[in-house]
């Protein structure tokens, strides 16, 4: 079993999780990523098995090990086989591994089942060089945060410029994920969604200020940037987007608020102010069921609830939609959204779009059967 083990090893060439996801059921393969979850479960027999999330740069792979899987530990250039029961054993979550497995079906989706599991050199195959980025370049991120920040005018400015860049929350915040799956979950994910939810929320502020609604368009452009500040205490990057202890028995708007509002204390913004962006903070997910105490009650929260809500969406689309096998117009049903999405109509007045890269594709990993079946929209 063992030379067998490492001859298969050896032969197979590592697919990346992108290239898994295109393989017919009964297909064998070897995949190389960071493990994000591993969890022990139970079968009917009382033998345990283990369900497996798997992250490279192209994106995530959920599957089971059964209980008479091999394990084998590679590091130091030796092959031996080890118990994961052992709590001697390697700490496989967030380490590099290497799986062997087959494409196997389940309930008409495709299901991953891993025989083969690899804890290889951890020097030779840093876990971080397996972690997905934002598409888009931190140079220019900064660089359009700072435009939105010029916008603004005191106190508002001096606030966002004291807490983000005196006190150093930016640090975090450039690299930080905005969720752990679904959307924008990769370093700098945090602060490419909180952009485009300003810049969305700018332009329907502008709209709407045209219109002759008074709308607060700063405290639009503040709102949105802070929105989703509690995500750098409910989520932590371990090196793959990970919900942190406080994420789960808070979540991320209770923690939000609270450090806004202690932040706001000591920069002593007006309490008026602080309140009025605190409510868009507490009410951004727009409905009670999805985590928000109180709904959006002034234009400044109904519009950034509504541009997060659409940034979410327009990005679930594009990474279902990528991953969509060429020959389909429409996804499967999608319970999170109560929806098939469709392919639509591709404007021919625009060039056409290019190819991405292995990891510049926002989201595959949202493709991921099971995952996005059972998930509930409280990353948003
Ligand atoms: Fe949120
Ligand atoms: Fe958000």
């Amino acid at each position: 079993m063992e030379r067998a083990a490492k001859k298969d090893m050896k032969e197979k060439k590592n697919l990346t999780v992108r290239e898994v996801r295109q393989l017919p059921r009964d297909s064998s393969f070897s995949v190389l990523g960071v493990v994000s979850r591993l969890t022990r479960k139970k079968d009917r027999n009382d033998k345990p098995f283990w369900d497996i999330a798997l992250t490279d740069g192209s994106g995530e792979l959920e599957g089971k090990i059964w209980s008479n899987s091999n394990w084998w530990n590679l590091q130091g250039g030796e092959r031996l086989p080890f118990d994961p029961l052992d709590e001697k054993g390697p700490n496989l979550e967030g380490a590099t591994v290497g799986l062997q497995g087959k494409v196997a079906e389940f309930r008409d989706q495709p299901q991953y089942n891993f025989n083969d599991i690899y804890y290889v050199d951890q020097e030779k195959y840093p876990p971080h060089s397996f972690v997905r980025r934002s598409p888009l370049s931190d140079e220019r991120m900064e660089a359009d945060f700072r435009a939105l920040l010029a916008e603004l005018h005191e106190p508002l400015s001096g606030f966002l410029e004291a807490v983000f860049f005196r006190r150093g929350l930016w640090k975090e915040f450039k690299v930080w994920p905005a969720a752990v799956s679904l959307h924008h979950a990769y370093v700098g994910g945090l602060l490419e969604h909180s952009l485009s939810v300003a810049e969305g929320a700018k332009a329907l502020a502008d709209h709407y200020i045209a219109q002759g609604t008074p709308v607060d368009r700063e405290l639009v452009i503040a709102g949105a940037l802070l929105h989703d500040l509690g995500k750098l205490d409910a989520y932590s990057m371990t090196p793959v987007p990970q919900m942190t202890i406080p994420g789960n028995v808070a979540e991320h708007i209770v923690i939000g608020y609270h450090r806004f509002m202690s932040l706001a204390e000591q920069e002593g913004l007006d309490p008026k102010i602080a309140l009025a962006l605190g409510h868009i903070i507490v009410s951004h997910h727009g409905r009670r069921e999805y985590g928000s105490p109180v709904l959006p009650s002034t234009p400044e929260a109904m519009i950034v609830s509504a541009a997060d809500d659409l940034d979410f969406k327009v990005f679930f689309w594009r990474s279902q939609i990528e991953g969509l096998d060429p020959r389909h117009e429409m996804t499967d049903y999608l319970p999170l959204l109560e929806r098939r999405l469709w392919r639509g109509v591709p404007d021919q007045s625009l060039p056409a779009a290019p190819a991405p890269g292995p990891a510049a594709g926002p989201d595959e990993e949202l493709t991921t059967p099971g995952r996005s079946l059972t998930a509930t929209p409280d990353e948003l």
